[in-house]
């Protein structure tokens, strides 16, 4: 379904088609007398009497062009409350079918500030629905005029949730594209189309890769008949001198495995791991918008991990940006690859005051954690609990898992610096992590975000309907606002 929202701030009609009202707890309408009809007062006050107050939301049919839908405010909503509300609202009027409503903010009275705007932003990021390889498309449209003078939202923060929806909607859609579409040179030219929202974009394609001597990410897209690509895409909200925040992603547009091959069941599902560079870029795309006053740098490592004759093989010895040299011993380990050049070029150009990386990096993260939290972990305390911090207050968790010397050890190599994989089972994740850290070289604060069991959801969420999550946006848009802007 799309939803469209139009800020009217005009009074209200009490005849008006489809009404939104927002009641006291316990469905107390005495506060909506005043803008519905008296007969329909009576009506619903009758109605009420035999209906379950425990609902979240009522609806009452007036007639086959009216339908008044009445939401309580309960007692102590937090904004992730308000922002569910909506959410749950949008399957009603899913389920009504009409096209047109009018929701009245006068009546949307409560404590937090901008009740109404946390409501229909849920609503809007609930709504979301990846159908455009559907040939006969749900043509569901509607619209939600916001009358009512009183708890305006301001256009500063109408701006605010429309870049956290588009930036949002940016990485649905490119997570939700298949391989053969989005592969690493689709990829990288619909990251060019980010310069008309002011961002400055930069790719370097493979040659320019091969120069720099980014070793590690070219390996695992060599058996690709596409690119590989390092993109860098910079927001400047602030002056000059002030260190960018750096999010580096991993995009590996298909993994099969590469030689060591993925077995079907596990391989259906590896068009979606890019999800962590899709949540880099959709979070650039939302800085951009709102116009963030902040310095601010996404880097996307884009490659495709194929079988070919001239694909990467287990044993390969690569060397890395950093100098460092890699053992391959398992081909099907290659996000780390990706992202260790990824992160040393980071850290090197940029000196940013931070780095966070995301990638759907390893398997046992969803033993772990399964889809409720991300894996966090980092060489930095003071950036970790800012990130949990703003997980919490997003709906996005985060979880910390432990790095430590020992497990680092385990990816030594007899033959190279280091291994791609440990040589000990176990702890999958964080040998992950522990390999990533090794390419930081400047003691830069960083955390490394598995997303592996949140950037895509079988059966939907509290704010998705299912499909590619976006997981990540919100919360990394909650920690620029909350701690650096
Ligand atoms: N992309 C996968 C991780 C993954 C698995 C993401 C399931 C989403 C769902 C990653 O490249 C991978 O294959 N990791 C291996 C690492 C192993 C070879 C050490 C894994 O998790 O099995
Ligand atoms: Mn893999
Ligand atoms: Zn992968």
């Amino acid at each position: 379904m799309t939803v469209h929202i139009n800020y009217k701030n005009s009074a209200i009609k009490k005849t008006a088609n489809n009404l939104i009202l927002f009641v006291g707890d316990n469905f107390d309408i005495s506060g909506v007398k005043k803008v519905i009809t008296s007969s329909e007062f009576s009506y619903i006050s009758e109605l009420l009497k035999n209906s379950d107050l425990k609902k979240d939301v009522l609806f009452f049919e007036i007639n086959s062009k009216r339908t008044i839908f009445l939401i309580p405010i309960k007692k102590n909503l937090i904004i992730s409350d308000i922002e569910n509300l909506g959410a749950k609202f949008h399957n009603y009027i899913n389920y009504d079918k009409k096209s047109n409503y009018i929701i009245n903010s006068d009546t949307a009275n409560s404590k937090i500030e901008n009740f109404l705007g946390y409501f229909l932003h849920g609503l809007k990021l609930k709504s979301y629905e990846f159908n455009i390889y559907k040939s006969k498309k749900k043509k569901h449209v509607v619209v939600i005029d916001v009358i009512g003078i009183k708890n305006k939202i301001s256009t500063q923060n109408q701006l605010r949730f429309k870049a956290l929806e588009e930036g949002t909607f940016f990485t649905r859609d490119l997570v939700s594209e298949p391989g053969n579409v989005l592969h690493p040179d689709e990829y990288a030219k619909r990251l060019n189309s980010l310069k008309k929202n002011g961002l400055k974009v930069k790719i370097y394609n493979t040659k320019k890769l091969k120069k720099l001597g980014m070793n590690a990410l070219l390996g695992v897209g060599q058996g690709s008949v596409r690119g590989s690509y390092l993109v860098t895409i910079e927001w400047n909200g602030k002056n000059k001198n002030s260190k960018p925040l750096a999010f580096v992603g991993k995009g590996v547009c298909f993994d099969t495995g590469g030689y060591s091959l993925k077995p079907a069941k596990f391989m259906e599902d590896m068009t979606y791991d890019m999800a962590g560079s899709a949540t880099v870029v959709g979070l650039m795309k939302n800085l951009a918008i709102r116009k963030a006053k902040i310095n601010a740098v996404g880097v996307v490592g884009l490659v495709e991990n194929m079988v070919s004759g001239n694909a990467q093989r287990p044993g390969d010895i690569v060397k890395s940006y950093s100098g460092k040299t890699i053992e391959i011993l398992n081909t099907d380990a290659e996000g780390r690859l990706v992202l260790a050049d990824a992160l040393t070029f980071t850290e090197k150009k940029f000196k940013p005051q931070f780095i966070v990386d995301l990638a759907t990096l390893t398997g046992a993260i969803i033993v772990s954690l399964g889809s409720e939290y991300a894996g966090l972990f980092s060489n930095n305390n003071k950036l970790s609990k800012q990130l949990l911090d703003s997980g919490e207050k997003v709906q996005e968790k985060l979880w910390r898992m432990p790095l430590h010397e020992n497990y680092d050890k385990l990816i030594n190599s007899k033959n190279a610096d280091m291994q791609n994989i440990n040589y000990v089972g176990g702890a999958g994740s964080t040998t992950a992590a522990q390999f990533l850290q090794r390419f930081i070289l400047n003691k830069t604060p960083w955390a490394h975000l598995d997303i592996a069991g949140m950037a895509f959801s079988k059966y939907g969420g509290a704010l998705n309907s299912g499909g590619a999550t976006g997981y990540g946006v919100k919360l990394l848009n909650q920690l620029i606002e909350d701690d650096y802007e």
